[in-house]
């Protein structure tokens, strides 16, 4: 379904709860996953598919990030999803569209820094989709953790009426985080792109034998990437899981992220200690 007054209609049929999976599509088990967790919560399933161009700065993927149609469809068929909604981009953004969604403190570091602009197309497209698609309940990965913080503090502030439902990052059996943009690693990056995994394990550690130092954490955990040669650090950070305010001591739940570019891919990690 690609129009969002067809959705409409038969969203206003719906009389049980009605789970919501915004993706980009590409789908993998971590989006599968949160797809399984939707239908065993609700009545009926929907999942958006829209690589969104507005959260996408210039010199950014947009243009090469994956698309598959026809093998989503397939994979969203065997889940038994109620509902694929599938819009072209003028369907989203109509000529004449200028408004946008401003979330503030919380956009303004991490991901935030790297990629001005990027949250306003994140929060102003999942606000449409839940204008549209008026869900019970919407699902959201871990593995983007400054988004779903960015999103559970959209739908605090301007009071939306829903439930935001964060799974855990699926991993491959070797600890690298599922992504839809893993397809661009070569043999050579795909093993180098275990290093991300291996500085948050080696946090892990860290703090289970007591460290509580956050910079002797991350000086450490940058240390680690640094020996591998593929490997270019964008971030490594360990923040306050809901501020998101780097920490100097490892007091409550605190969110070690990092951003990693291998080759040419810019890849993304997080784990929470203490939490
Ligand atoms: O996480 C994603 O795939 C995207 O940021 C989202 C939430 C579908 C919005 O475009």
């Amino acid at each position: 379904m690609s129009q969002i007054a067809e959705l409409k209609a038969l969203r206003g049929k719906a009389t049980g709860s009605v789970g919501l999976v915004p993706t980009m599509g590409y789908l993998h088990d971590g989006h599968l996953a949160l797809v399984r967790q939707a239908r065993d919560e609700n009545e009926a399933v929907v999942v958006s598919i829209f690589v969104n161009p507005t959260q996408f700065g210039a010199g950014e993927d947009f243009a090469s990030y994956p698309r598959d149609h026809e093998r989503d469809l397939a994979l969203l068929k065997e889940e038994r999803v109620d509902i694929v909604f599938v819009p072209p981009v003028e369907e989203m953004y109509p000529a004449g569209f200028c408004s946008g969604v401003e979330v503030g403190r919380v956009t303004e570091r991490l991901e935030g820094v790297s990629r001005p602009g990027h949250f306003r197309g994140v929060a102003t497209v999942v606000a449409k989709l839940f204008n549209i698609v008026e869900p019970t309940r919407a699902y959201f990965g871990q593995k983007d953790a400054q988004q779903a913080v960015v999103i559970e503090r959209m739908v605090a502030d301007l009071n939306m009426n829903l439930e935001i439902v964060i799974a855990p990052t699926v991993r491959e059996p070797d600890g690298l985080a599922m992504s839809s943009r893993n397809i661009h690693l070569n043999s050579e990056e795909r093993r180098a792109a275990l290093v991300l995994w291996r500085a948050l394990s080696l946090a892990q550690q860290l703090f289970s034998q007591g460290e509580r130092q956050a910079e002797s954490i991350r000086h450490r955990m940058s240390a680690l990437i640094q020996e591998e040669p593929l490997a270019s650090i964008d971030y490594v950070s360990i923040a306050g899981a809901a501020s998101l305010e780097e920490l100097a001591t490892i007091e409550g739940p605190a969110l070690v992220s990092l951003a990693v570019r291998i080759g040419s891919t810019r890849l993304i990690d997080n784990i929470v200690l203490g939490g």
